[in-house]
């Protein structure tokens, strides 16, 4: 078979950073949701596939992980390479190395370096110092790897993105960032609604809209749940405290009341609407337990769909 990483068909993204979906284009992103289908193809095959034979990523995780951290060493196991956890308490760097040095240190050694961290800027400044691809496996204000997954699940589901509505409802969160972008470089239209005060960053907003007039997608952003969810073909949502913010939780139980997902407020969303959730998720919070268990849910095909999305972005970039 042929495959869309040789050399007629590919997308040369050989050496780039996978840190915001924003420094992909519309091509660059649909090729990479396309090559993930396609290895998940030969993977169910049983096909043995090991572009990256012999190569090492590092996974430095800051924060807790089921997913990604059990999908980035599986996927690299997958392509013939190794993956290397490190939890940011063990390195220096809990100790105060530089984040610089320890890039340029870990890029003698490794063949692409994954992060899952707090603040933004520590994987821009790692990515600087960096000579070996990094990878964004969360920030406080994106998760990119987790859209290419979503979006993947959803085109799987309905057999196409362009033109589809996804209603966000929630925190303005990583997700919702990431979310937005990757509907402006698809085509998709996207409604969020949060809570006053809880709503998306500003620039990434003003980042979105103009990438999607590119793609002619819409993006919008208001307080109402209902006029959010109107007509969706998607409806997502998340925690309503992420990592980081867990101190919050009582003072957001009360922000968020009105804004959980539920029997309620999907009958406003299209009859076909597809349930997605990034994972974890707190039932009878962000969302009833009928609705996330549902039979309109697809979120454990979202959740596979990290392993070979992941795989993608590593045999193309690595
Ligand atoms: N969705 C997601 O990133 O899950 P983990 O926090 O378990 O990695
Ligand atoms: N918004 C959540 C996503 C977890 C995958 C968090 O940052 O905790």
């Amino acid at each position: 078979m042929t495959s869309l990483l040789n050399k007629e068909l590919a997308i040369n993204l050989k050496g780039r950073d996978f840190i915001e979906l924003a420094d992909y284009t519309p091509e660059e992103v649909r090729y990479l949701i396309d090559l993930a289908i396609e290895l998940k193809t030969k993977q169910k095959a049983g096909e043995i596939f090991h572009p990256l034979k012999g190569k090492t990523l590092g996974m430095i995780f800051e924060k807790s992980s089921t997913r990604t951290r059990v999908s980035f060493e599986v996927g690299m196991y997958q392509l013939g390479g190794h993956a290397l956890f490190l939890s940011g308490n063990d390195l220096q760097i809990g100790r105060g190395e530089t984040i610089s040095d320890t890039a340029q240190v870990l890029s003698r050694y490794l063949d692409g370096i994954m992060i899952r961290t707090f603040a933004h800027r520590t994987i821009i400044e790692l990515a600087r110092g960096a000579t070996v691809p990094v990878i964004n496996g969360l920030t406080d204000l994106s998760h990119p790897c987790q859209v290419l997954a979503d979006y993947q699940t959803v085109l799987e589901h309905k057999g196409r993105l362009e033109g589809l509505k996804i209603a966000y409802i929630g925190d303005g969160n990583n997700m919702v960032h990431s979310l937005m972008m990757g509907a402006a470089k698809l085509g998709m239209h996207m409604s969020v609604a949060t809570p006053e005060g809880y709503e998306p960053d500003e620039e990434t907003v003003r980042q979105t809209k103009e990438n999607a007039s590119e793609t002619g997608s819409r993006i919008h952003v208001c307080y109402d749940p209902k006029e959010a969810i109107a007509d969706a073909d998607i409806v997502y949502t998340d925690v309503w405290a992420s990592m980081g913010f867990e101190a919050e939780q009582k003072e957001r139980e009360i922000a968020f009341a009105n804004y959980q997902v539920n029997e309620e407020l999907v009958k406003y969303a299209k009859s076909d609407y597809l349930f997605l959730h990034c994972l974890p998720a707190h039932r009878g919070e962000e969302v009833s337990e009928g609705v996330i268990d549902g039979k309109h849910s697809i979120i454990f095909d979202q959740a596979e769909n990290r392993l070979h999305a992941q795989k993608a972005i590593m045999a193309a970039i690595m």
